[in-house]
């Protein structure tokens, strides 16, 4: 990448945040489902921070905008002179405003009412015909903001470096209800009208909007699920350990800082597993196992808690201070609630992953502070983030000990709360209060070449699993004949090892071994839905058609974007598994989310070269 990166700059922003900046906004929308649009108007408090500026420059994307007004306390508004700019394909379209300079008994605050609907296909927004629910009777709407997309929905500077406080009123049909990233009221009356706050200030990426026939019931003082009803008894038990994971996370790392924490379980395209929108998780359905084995997941949301929407990374550069941070802490509540053994289990497995990401993966994306520039950020998405990051912090923790690394990441939290840092930032704290602390331990240089050169450094400390240890002797025990799948014992194996189990065999098996596997599993019918990935993969690349009725409704089921291009780009790696893969797709894709279709697309797109 050619030109000097400057490494406090929002790449992926046309926002002038070094003139103006976005305090709170007043959204005040109605939900048109007939016509699948928001329609309705936000209105955005703003500082001036350059005295002399007057042209405000905002995101958007597809955004359908008729009106633009300055509101003067007790006077009439004043129309604004704008312009959308043309639209690029990763950033979108700037908004530029010409804001006038205002008298001094005018006050400092600037408001800008914007009118506005949202374009027929929102990015951030996927808009479900009621077939596409659980309750197969309500329309359902959901946001997905991260990572430059709430432009998608809301004029705004879309920037990790702005946060804002909000409030909103929001119209539906009758009947659904509302939900967002904010004091949801769970027995708001179904009359048509719901209003919200959120006062603790939050950057753009968590604003998140939710309509359906969205019911909700407690799990604890603090936290409870909303679901459509027919899943959400199922829900609620699932996730029954989210109170006591909750007080686990305070314990290690201080206050919760957002009153309540709920979940919200999504229909089955919900394009990840799950988004941390503050006081309230989108989760997908697919984790509710019956077992709790995928719960990981919610301890991962909750953890964002602390690492990413109370210290935030400054840029999509920056993702690995989000994720990183919160892979690691996701460790220490399963630790904390289920104990080491499933905790080594996860880690493993985490670790194999990474090794599979480094070698797919070119050199500049193996680096922790990725440069995104010219990149769009759902197309740079990688586990690099996520678990070399993790595998920084464990060898922190193992290099100072727990003690004196959760005292430091308990004062990072604290020194950062409510606030956005480049990764520059933290390498200067983690210098100070950590590496100079107790000297003689690790220095800066190996942690530069951690966040800035490719792979991982040699030397380092890699987790273990003991479990997964047998698993593997099972494995050669089978692969070399020596035992029958019947002759496996796996009658204790949790999850985990089974996803272990297959994660780990050869992609090439026999015909007559995978019959072997599936007659004594029934692997096809399996209900867990990640094994079931795992065993589509090895069912692709083995030609294993009795799984293809399976594989059909798997593609046309779920929409999570990190389980469903796999299996595309398997079926994609030959020509009769190509036509299959466009077939389904063409089928599929009218069920998916925006981001999914985008990302299924690139990875069916021919390779140019
Ligand atoms: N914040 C992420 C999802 C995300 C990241 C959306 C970057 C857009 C851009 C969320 O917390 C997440 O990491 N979800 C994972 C969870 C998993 C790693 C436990 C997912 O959805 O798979
Ligand atoms: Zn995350």
């Amino acid at each position: 990448m050619s030109g000097q990166l400057d490494t406090t700059k929002d790449y992926h922003s046309y926002a002038n945040t070094d003139q103006f900046r976005v305090a709170h906004l007043d959204l005040d929308l109605d939900v048109n489902f007939v016509r699948q649009r928001l329609v309705g108007r936000v209105t955005l408090r703003i500082e001036r921070v350059l005295a002399a500026a007057t042209n405000l420059i905002l995101d958007t994307r597809d955004l359908e905008i008729s009106n633009v007004r300055l509101e003067v306390p007790g006077k009439e508004p004043i129309n604004l002179k704008f312009e959308v700019g043309v639209s690029d394909p990763i950033l979108g379209s700037p908004l530029s405003i010409n804001v006038p300079i205002l008298s001094r008994d005018q006050g400092d605050d600037i408001l800008i009412a914007i009118e506005y609907q949202t374009g027929k296909v929102a990015s951030g927004l996927q808009w479900l015909e009621p077939s596409q629910t659980a309750d197969k009777r309500f329309p359902f709407l959901f946001s997905q903001s991260q990572a430059h997309h709430a432009r998608s929905w809301i004029p705004l500077q879309d920037s990790p470096q702005v946060r804002f406080t909000y409030n909103a009123t929001i119209r539906t049909p009758r009947d659904l209800f509302a939900v967002m990233s904010a004091d949801n009221d769970p027995y708001a009356m179904r009359d048509g009208e719901f209003t919200f706050r959120m006062p603790q200030p939050i950057p753009s990426y968590l604003m998140a909007i939710a309509v359906g026939n969205i019911e909700f019931k407690p799990i604890g003082d603090r936290t409870g699920v909303y679901a459509e009803p027919s899943i959400l008894d199922a829900a609620a038990k699932e996730f029954e350990d989210t109170e006591k994971m909750l007080e686990q996370g305070e314990a290690l790392y201080g206050p919760y800082r957002w009153d309540r924490y709920d979940l919200l379980i999504l229909p089955p395209s919900f394009p990840f597993g799950g988004m941390e929108n503050p006081r309230l998780s989108f989760i997908t359905p697919m984790v509710i196992a019956g077992d709790k084995s995928l719960v990981s997941l919610i301890a991962h949301e909750l953890a964002h808690s602390w690492s990413g929407n109370l210290v935030t990374n400054a840029t999509w550069r920056d993702l690995w201070l989000n994720e990183g941070f919160t892979t690691y802490f996701q460790n220490r509540l399963m630790e904390a609630t289920y104990g080491v053994r499933r905790r080594d289990m996860e880690k493993m497995m985490n670790y194999n992953n990474l090794q599979r990401d480094l070698a797919r993966l070119p050199e500049d994306r193996q680096v922790l502070a990725v440069d995104l520039r010219n990149v769009d950020p759902d197309a740079g998405f990688s586990e690099v983030p996520y678990l070399k990051g993790e595998l920084l912090l464990d060898n922190l923790e193992q290099a100072f000990g727990r003690s004196r690394f959760d005292e430091f990441l308990k004062s990072y939290f604290n020194e950062f709360a409510f606030q956005s840092i480049t990764t520059e930032e933290f390498l200067e704290y983690l210098n100070a209060n950590l590496l100079e602390k107790y000297p003689g331990t690790i220095n800066a240089d190996q942690i530069e070449q951690w966040v800035y050169q490719p792979g991982v450094p040699d030397d380092i400390w890699i987790p273990y699993s003991a479990a997964f240890e047998r698993v593997d002797e099972q494995i050669n025990d089978w692969l070399n004949g020596a035992v029958p799948a019947s002759g496996l014992e796996t009658k204790q194996w949790s999850t985990h090892e089974w996803r272990h189990f297959l994660q780990s065999l050869p992609e090439e098996l026999s015909r007559q071994q995978m019959e072997d596997l599936d007659t004594t599993f029934g692997l096809t019918g399996i209900g867990n839905n990640y094994i079931l990935k795992d065993w589509l993969l090895h069912s692709i690349r083995n030609d294993y058609e009795p799984a293809y009725v399976r594989l059909e409704w798997y593609l046309n089921t779920f929409g999570r974007v990190i389980y469903v291009t796999p299996l595309y780009a398997e079926l994609a790696k030959t020509d009769r598994g190509r036509i299959m893969a466009e077939q389904i797709f063409e089928e599929a894709s009218a069920g998916y989310h925006p981001l999914t279709i985008a990302a299924v697309s690139r990875t069916l797109a021919p390779k140019e070269q």
